[in-house]
């Protein structure tokens, strides 16, 4: 299977070149249980690396999210130990790691659905204590699941506009009778779903019910439906899993997109190797709940722990 490496034009804007291999994905667009492994071993030698630039240098900004020391458990199952990192303004962040490294838990942790028992997290200047996933996305922390997590008889339009609800502002009784501001404002919302329909090229499918959908269609509406939010903060699991070769690099595409036209910060969780170092400014490697690197796709790519957990993970 042959991977399309993404490259920015001068303007920023992404542009599909030359192939590679190495996609962690079987020949049904499956990703490979141990996706990080095989991709690993290929990117080392075939991937070439627009991130490493000195052009994307220059994209990060101020640290908007900063993670001390998180530690985190389920029962005697350690999730995370001790991970500290951080994320720049504008920048796209990997997360990457073998199955069961901590990644998702650890998106958890970044939107309050798990709260860990060691650590600080500074968003935005502020530590934060507690917060709930409502809270989160009030501050402009969107994510999409692992496992897609739509309305399956609701249309697409109806799922995308669920992603407005933080952002309601009138009253319960103002909007069930359609009056005044609450009219108003529900134009408002339904334009910007609109905005993020046209920019996501679904406008065929806004009337489809998301059960009906492609996995990978159902992948890009989740997208939407967190886009819609307007966030500051994009939170992505595993966005590329279980896709083909076409629907990746669309997906590729409209995550660069985002990145460059919005200003989005993205922090992402991927396992197909071609994709993390085409598009991530920075890297953080996870192993078993821990991290075991942080920088560069080519400082991770020739880090030696990082090679070696690869590695031994598939012997
Ligand atoms: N809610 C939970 N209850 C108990 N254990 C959990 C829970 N969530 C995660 N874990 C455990 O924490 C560890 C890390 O899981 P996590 O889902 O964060 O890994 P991951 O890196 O996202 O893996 P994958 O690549 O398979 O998605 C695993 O051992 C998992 O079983
Ligand atoms: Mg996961």
């Amino acid at each position: 299977m042959a991977w399309q490496g993404v490259e920015r034009r001068a303007d920023g804007s992404p542009e599909w070149s030359g192939a590679s291999t190495g996609a962690s994905s079987g020949a049904a667009g499956e990703p490979l249980a141990e996706g990080g492994v095989a991709a690993m071993e290929i990117e080392a030698e075939s991937m070439p690396n627009q991130r490493a630039t000195g052009a994307t240098a220059t994209r990060h900004g101020e640290v908007i999210l900063d993670l001390q020391h998180i530690s985190l458990a389920f029962g005697g199952v350690k999730a995370l130990t001790d991970i500290s990192f951080d994320v720049r303004e504008h920048e796209i962040r990997a997360i990457i790691g073998p199955n069961g490294a901590g990644k998702s838990s650890m998106l958890n942790v970044i939107n309050g659905v798990y709260h860990p028992q060691q650590g600080r997290i500074v968003f935005r200047g502020e530590e934060r204590r507690r917060m709930n996933p409502t809270a989160a996305a009030r501050q402009g922390i969107a994510r999409t699941f692992q496992n897609i997590a739509l309305f399956k008889g609701m249309t697409v339009l109806d799922n995308i506009m669920t992603g407005r609800n933080t952002r309601f502002r009138s009253g319960l009784l103002a909007n069930a009778l359609w009056w005044g501001p609450a009219r108003n404002e529900e134009i408002a919302h339904r334009r910007k779903v609109e905005e993020v329909i046209d920019f996501l090229e679904i406008q065929s499918i806004r009337k489809t019910p998301v059960g009906r959908l492609p996995y990978g269609l159902q992948k890009r509406v989740e997208l939407a439906r967190a886009l819609a939010a307007e966030p500051s903060l994009l939170l992505l699991d595993e966005p590329m899993a279980g896709m083909n070769v076409e629907e990746k690099q669309d997906m590729c595409r409209f995550i660069l997109d985002v990145n460059q036209q919005f200003g989005t910060t993205i922090v992402l969780i991927e396992h197909d190797m071609g994709v993390v170092m085409d598009i991530s400014d920075r890297v953080v490697v996870l192993d078993y709940g821990k991290k075991i690197g942080d920088g560069t796709p080519e400082q991770v790519k020739s880090n030696p722990e990082v090679i070696r957990a690869y590695l031994g993970a598939s012997h």
